[in-house]
């Protein structure tokens, strides 16, 4: 008798997860979206590193695109602390091509290293809010690249004492800025797919 309630039990249970979780995996393609929010949507679900580049350069168009959508990104009280130097010649790119990773910097048609500009940083406590403007400027260029046919990888540098020297030497950077990252950009050579990484787990509802 206990037994079988119970197996009653895990059945129900089972049967009630499944639901639930086909109602999740459901509701999104629920949602009646324009064309144009379809694909708005897609770009972000649809970007993925990419480390293997055509041997094609990005036309200076299409680099300006990727500027301005890097420009475009929120930063606390508007401050806009960033700077970005681009890098679109093979000898300024290979001065990247230190140490782990230098393999794939070496095959890179594009870098942009975007820095925070500590001379447009806010004062005080409120200083290190630059990363996350830079951070979401970042996060702006890899989704620009991948709209406009682009593929593109972040490579960290800040935190890393080391690799901020290295790439502050290595470029020559004026003082007041501090590289955040390198986004190594082309034409991709591979076509990896994205990563599911929907986690309900991570999501707490209050
Ligand atoms: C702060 C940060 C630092 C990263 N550094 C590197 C790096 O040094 N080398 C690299 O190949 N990828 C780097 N990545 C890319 C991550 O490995 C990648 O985003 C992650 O594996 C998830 O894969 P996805 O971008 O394809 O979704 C970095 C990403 C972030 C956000």
């Amino acid at each position: 008798m206990t037994k079988k309630f119970f197996r009653r039990f895990a059945l129900v249970l089972t049967v009630a997860i499944m639901c639930a979780c086909n109602a999740t995996a459901q509701s999104e393609k629920d949602v009646d979206l324009t064309p144009a929010q379809r694909a708005a949507y897609d770009n972000i679900m649809t970007r993925t590193s990419i480390r293997s580049w055509e041997n094609k350069a990005v036309e200076p168009a299409k680099v300006e695109m990727l500027l301005r959508a890097g420009m475009a990104a929120p930063t606390a009280v508007n401050r806009q602390p960033w700077h970005f130097v681009v890098l679109e010649k093979r000898e300024s790119i290979d001065l990247l091509a230190t140490g782990r990773g230098g393999g794939m910097v070496r095959k890179a048609p594009l870098a942009i290293v975007v820095c925070g500009d500590m001379t447009k940083a806010l004062e005080g406590k409120a200083q290190d809010f630059w990363v996350q403007d830079a951070s979401a400027a970042t996060e702006n260029i890899l989704l620009a690249a991948n709209a406009i046919g682009l593929g593109a990888v972040w490579t960290g540098v800040y935190p890393i004492e080391e690799r901020v020297n290295n790439v502050r030497e290595a470029l020559k950077l004026e003082d007041h800025l501090v590289p955040l990252c390198t986004i190594l950009i082309g034409y991709p050579h591979e076509h990896p797919s994205p990563k599911d990484k929907w986690r309900p787990e991570n999501v707490t509802r209050k």
